[in-house]
């Protein structure tokens, strides 16, 4: 069982969202995977109603505030989230920390309260490329892993996990199935120092950064790596479904 995980970021509006889903054909082997999309918040709603969508594909959005409500302009919570149709939320995206600016702290409230909504979060973490050339992805990750990790104060919930190497989204450049080994083991051993290896082991870690139809089996073959989170190749209905039959 994989997890098959679509950002769209920010494209595909509510008639997008319909017409993926129309043309969307899961191949056999989907219903042995966990099949994730998160659509924009404004097409959230489109794609909950979309008659033609597999209920195998479950919905989440891309991003939450910590608060519940408030006078917080622009921002949605988890709660109005869910209550929307999403099961699932990101939270720590690399866009969300380096382009606006989301410390680790943030991050932290955000995947609270997630949890607290009953939304399961998608945790993303993931170093620069500087960072990776000072020889500094464990310190990276597993501070960032960390700031999610001190918000767990109870045993409820699931959560999953993204490795995405900033250096990687977006550009092609695909970390190789040992890098991500690399990085992923280092996860999972935190993981399993923190929560116990059972409850561990309920946590899947994807990853993400240029996955594509062609470099998706080989990516998930490497040693834990559970899923893939797909931004650029999530968006055409055919590559998805590519990505989906690529988990065998
Ligand atoms: P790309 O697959 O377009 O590199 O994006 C990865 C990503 O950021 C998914 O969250």
């Amino acid at each position: 069982m994989a997890v098959v995980a679509g950002n769209w970021k920010m494209h595909h509006g509510p008639r997008a969202t319909r017409a993926f889903f129309s043309s969307l054909t899961l191949p056999s082997n989907a219903g042995s995977h966990e099949i994730l999309v998160f659509p924009s918040a404004v097409s959230l709603a489109a794609a909950v109603a979309a008659p033609e969508r597999d209920p195998l594909v479950q919905l989440g959005v891309q991003n939450i505030h910590w608060e519940d409500k408030g006078a917080f302009t622009g921002e949605i919570s988890a709660s109005m989230a869910r209550e929307a149709g999403a099961a699932f939320t990101l939270v720590g995206h690399s866009e969300r920390r380096h382009v606006f600016g989301e410390t680790d702290e943030e991050v932290a409230r955000k995947f609270k309260a997630a949890r607290q909504a009953g939304l399961v979060p998608v945790a993303c973490v993931g170093e620069t490329l500087e960072e990776r050339r000072a020889n500094r992805v464990e310190e990276v990750i597993l501070r960032q892993l960390d700031a999610v990790l001190s918000s767990v104060d109870s045993a409820e919930g699931r959560f999953l996990l993204a490795y995405e190497p900033v250096w990687a989204i977006g550009t092609g450049e695909t970390a190789t199935p040992a890098d991500a080994a690399a990085a992923h083991g280092t996860l999972r051993a935190r993981l399993d120092e923190a929560l116990g290896p059972s409850r561990a082991a309920r946590v899947p870690i994807l990853y993400g950064g240029s996955v594509k139809p062609g470099n998706a089996r080989e990516l998930l073959t490497a040693s834990n790596v559970d899923g893939v989170l797909v931004g650029g190749a999530s968006l055409d209905a055919a590559s998805f479904a590519a990505l989906v039959e690529a988990a065998g």
